[in-house]
């Protein structure tokens, strides 16, 4: 059984005091939660105010991004190291805004989810096509693009810490979630590839989330499909009775 996986992905939202109202919120709400993995990704700049409120929490805390070196002069960057060390235990690898903002690539997206995994990072690497790419009917070719360039040499044992979030780019902030139909069809593509580049236990191992318009009112439906294991959740992760009501529903 794989345990369900709950993530918020704060963007660039929230000042630090803003950032330490919500979590408290999430404290009060969440703390009997024991079946879900929940984790919140504020800014870089709240992370070390929501760790402090973390440490008898069972909330994880997750970065946005990082980077793949481990010091050195790249100014405006951040190490896998320096995650560790501010308290985080997840991180956001390859989201599509990055993807599409900032010149991410598979080659990047490989290069840091390697980098964090030395460091004892747990990555969330995201996948996704856009809606032009559904409408050319090339989703798999995308999917499998991103997959097999994102995890490329990566181990069995590698595998274990990570987790994929399928982010139809089309869903993203539009208020327009896949159906679970349409998630279920790709998640379970992809769990088709992993068993290819991997193994079958790897495959039946590896937690596959869903991102996009995810909302307290359609995380049951979409967690019940077979290979939906929870979710990567932007803008209903920015208020407490949303996020509570996903985790909530995510309760099995
Ligand atoms: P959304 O964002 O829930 O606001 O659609 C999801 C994401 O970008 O991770």
């Amino acid at each position: 059984m794989r345990r369900p996986i709950i993530a918020g992905n704060w963007k660039m939202h929230n000042t630090i005091n803003e950032a330490v109202e919500l979590v408290n919120g999430l404290n009060r709400n969440l703390a009997d939660v024991d079946s879900v993995d929940i984790v919140v990704c504020p800014t870089y700049t709240a992370l070390s105010d929501v760790n402090e409120l973390l440490i008898d929490s069972n909330i994880a805390l997750g970065a946005q991004d990082v980077y793949w070196e481990e010091k050195g002069a790249f100014t405006g960057e951040i190490s896998p190291q320096m995650l560790k060390d501010v308290g985080a235990s997840y991180c956001i690898i390859g989201h599509s805004e990055r993807r599409k903002y900032f010149n991410e690539t598979n080659e990047t997206v490989n290069k840091k989810t390697k980098a964090a995994l030395n460091a004892g990072l747990l990555p969330i690497v995201c996948v996704g096509e856009s809606l032009e790419e559904r409408e050319a009917n090339r989703t798999f070719d995308v999917i499998k693009d991103h997959i097999e360039g994102s995890l490329q040499g990566l181990s069995k044992e590698n595998m274990a810490n990570v987790t994929i979030a399928y982010e139809p780019v089309w869903a993203i902030g539009t208020g327009k979630n896949a159906t679970p139909d349409q998630a279920q069809e790709v998640h379970k593509y992809i769990r088709g590839l992993l068993k290819d580049l991997f193994d079958e236990e790897v495959a039946n191992n590896t937690r596959i989330q869903y991102g996009g318009s995810v909302k307290p009112d359609n995380i049951k439906d979409l967690i019940s499909e077979e290979d939906v294991d929870g979710a990567l959740v932007g803008g209903a992760s920015l208020k407490v009775d949303s996020f509570t009501g996903i985790v909530k529903g995510a309760v099995t």
